[in-house]
């Protein structure tokens, strides 16, 4: 293993405290090696909305991890990646590894973006998080017994954050990693009926799968108070990313950790044990 940065300056995580963040910190700090949570929450805080806040947190910083928030599709993301990347490499910070997602275009601007920097760059393409079903948006309906979403038989390789954060680790400490665009997938490919019934089997309990129209979808988000903006982002992901085009499987977990990417029931059984999808009473 090649390591390329001292111990003494942190890594900035950028959503230090999200899906894929929060497990690169943990991974890191394991290590030995220090870490800067770059977020509205952290110190100093990091907003994607305010890039004033960019330069203060990549000061003494020797790499950085960037995801971009809400999502790389959203209009604008590619310019504000590649903008946080040049003032990066300005600053001397080369190594930057960047979490994007398929079939997105602005996401492939975004990296494009980053490619163009002048960074030490590493990309990795993921598709869609397992964890979406335990720690973001369809864990409240799973909860609830009834995931009803605009999707018919559309099929997804969804993938586990810990093998996208192991390879980030991987390419935050490792030169062989550089220049590498890493697409991402779990081992197999099943559709959202499917998945869920894999949770349902890992739990022992009765939920059920609903194909439901885009407009009924967003009724419901609006009913739960979810601002339109996100909304339409949300839908469009539906549209755009889950027509058919992510279809496919990738070997990028195994160019990158030379080993097969966690199966979805791997992820269903260790959640179920873990009580994620449990009721806090
Ligand atoms: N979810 C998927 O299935 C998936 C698949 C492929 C690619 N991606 C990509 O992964 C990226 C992250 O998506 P995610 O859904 O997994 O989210 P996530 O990483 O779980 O997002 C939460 C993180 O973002 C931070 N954050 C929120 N607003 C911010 C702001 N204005 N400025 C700076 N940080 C902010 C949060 O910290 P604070 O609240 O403290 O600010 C938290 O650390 C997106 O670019 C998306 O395109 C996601």
């Amino acid at each position: 293993m090649t390591t390329f940065h001292s111990s003494k300056f942190p890594v900035l995580i950028v959503g230090g405290t999200g899906k894929t963040g929060r497990r690169v910190a943990k991974r890191l700090a394991a290590l030995g090696l220090p870490v800067r949570i770059g977020s509205r929450q952290g110190t100093p805080a990091f907003d994607w909305e305010n890039p004033d806040t960019w330069a203060v947190a990549l000061e003494g910083v020797s790499a950085a991890y960037i995801t971009y928030y809400p999502d790389l599709a959203v209009p604008g993301a590619a310019d504000a990646v590649g903008e946080l990347a040049r003032l990066a490499v300005r600053k001397g910070v080369k190594r930057l590894v960047l979490l994007s997602g398929r079939g997105e275009p602005e996401a492939q601007r975004a990296e494009q973006a980053l490619q163009a920097s002048g960074a030490d760059w590493t990309i990795v393409r993921a598709s869609w998080f397992a964890e979406n079903f335990s720690e973001s948006f369809f864990r409240e309906p799973i909860l609830a017994g009834d995931l009803a979403l605009p999707v018919q038989g559309v099929r997804e390789p969804f993938i586990h954050a810990d093998d996208i954060a192991e390879i980030v680790v991987a390419a935050l400490t490792d030169t062989r990693h550089i220049g590498e665009l890493y697409e991402v997938t779990g081992p197999r490919l099943i559709t959202f009926a499917e998945a869920t019934a894999e949770i349902a089997k890992a739990t022992r309990r009765d939920i059920h799968f609903t194909p439901i129209p885009h407009d009924v979808f967003m009724q419901g988000l609006a009913a739960d108070g979810v601002p339109d903006d996100v909304a339409a982002l949300i839908d469009e992901l539906f549209r755009s990313v889950l027509d058919g085009r992510n279809e496919y499987l990738t070997d990028g977990v195994q160019r990158a950790l030379g080993r097969a990417p966690r199966d979805f029931a791997e992820f269903a059984q260790a959640g179920a044990a873990a009580g994620v999808w449990e009721q806090v009473k």
